[in-house]
């Protein structure tokens, strides 16, 4: 059956990746309910979809992904407003400023908070919803990082390591229900999140981050590499033995 997506959501969609996959759901005829924070800067994507598709296209919820109390009502608020789903992306994420020879828990606290028990408040309630209807699509932005516990960001590393494993888990369940789960590892994207860190290559736009984005998608593949090259960067990394991986500065 072709692939098509008339209702979605995108939690973390007030820039970035997540604001231009939204865009790129409404280009291609979904209504899309935006998540996240900022008020103004969900007001600005809803407004731009609205202008490009036709009033009503987008919606959007101010929400911060610890509120994990609130997660389950908001998500089904949204469904009920869009009157069903056929998607959903978590593209919330967050980087703490760790210096290499810092170890500080206040900052990864936040980091497994967005990244991790984030996606997992707001992807146990679709996943039960597309299991009961036999049909969805789970899409989540993980990231090469989180392919090895590299020196850098050791809570990211591990945050988007366990991302990937809880998404790998849930296209195990849901796969048999006729459920799609996409897992999105990111290389270099000129985000906000990436503005004014040093030795970026590959760098893409989060437009054509969105496009690749959509492409896996709705080939209903299980996980892919934003540009597809890192797929091959990520063979390598992991196929480093731990005693040479730890001496080398990656
Ligand atoms: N840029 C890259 O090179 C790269 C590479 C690999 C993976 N990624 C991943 O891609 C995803 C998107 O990041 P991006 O690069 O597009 O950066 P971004 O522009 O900073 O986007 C991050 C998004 O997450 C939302 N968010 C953060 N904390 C939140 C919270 N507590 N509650 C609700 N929403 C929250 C932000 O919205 P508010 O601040 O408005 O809440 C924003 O919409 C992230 O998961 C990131 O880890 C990025």
């Amino acid at each position: 059956m072709p692939f098509s997506c008339q209702k979605a959501i995108v939690v973390g969609a007030s820039s970035g990746m997540g604001a231009a996959f939204a865009r790129e759901l409404a280009a291609r005829g979904a209504t899309v309910a935006l998540v996240a924070r900022r008020k103004d800067e969900l007001d600005k994507v809803r407004a731009a979809i609205d202008t490009a598709w036709g009033e009503g296209r987008a919606r959007a919820y101010v929400h911060d992904v610890t509120s994990y109390e609130d997660t389950a009502s908001l998500f089904a608020a949204i469904v009920s407003d869009l009157d069903g789903l056929d998607l959903i992306c978590y593209a919330a994420g967050t980087m703490a400023d760790i210096g290499p020879d810092e170890f500080d828990s206040a900052k990864d606290k936040p980091v497994v908070e967005v990244n991790l028990l984030g996606a997992i408040a707001w992807l146990n309630p679709a996943a039960k919803l597309f299991q009961d209807q036999r049909r969805g699509t789970i899409v989540g932005i993980g990231s090469i990082a989180g392919d090895r516990g590299r020196r850098a960001y050791p809570s990211y590393h591990a945050a988007k390591a366990g991302l990937a494993t809880f998404l790998e888990s849930l296209r195990n369940r849901l796969s048999q229900h006729g459920v799609n789960v996409t897992t999105i590892k990111p290389g270099f994207i000129d985000t906000a999140m990436t503005r004014g860190m040093s030795g970026l290559f590959w760098l893409r736009t989060a437009d054509e981050a969105a496009r690749m984005i959509w492409k896996a998608v709705s080939k209903r593949r299980s996980t892919s590499y934003v540009p597809a090259r890192w797929r091959i960067v990520s063979w390598v990394i992991r196929a480093i033995p731990s005693v040479i991986f730890r001496r080398l500065s990656i």
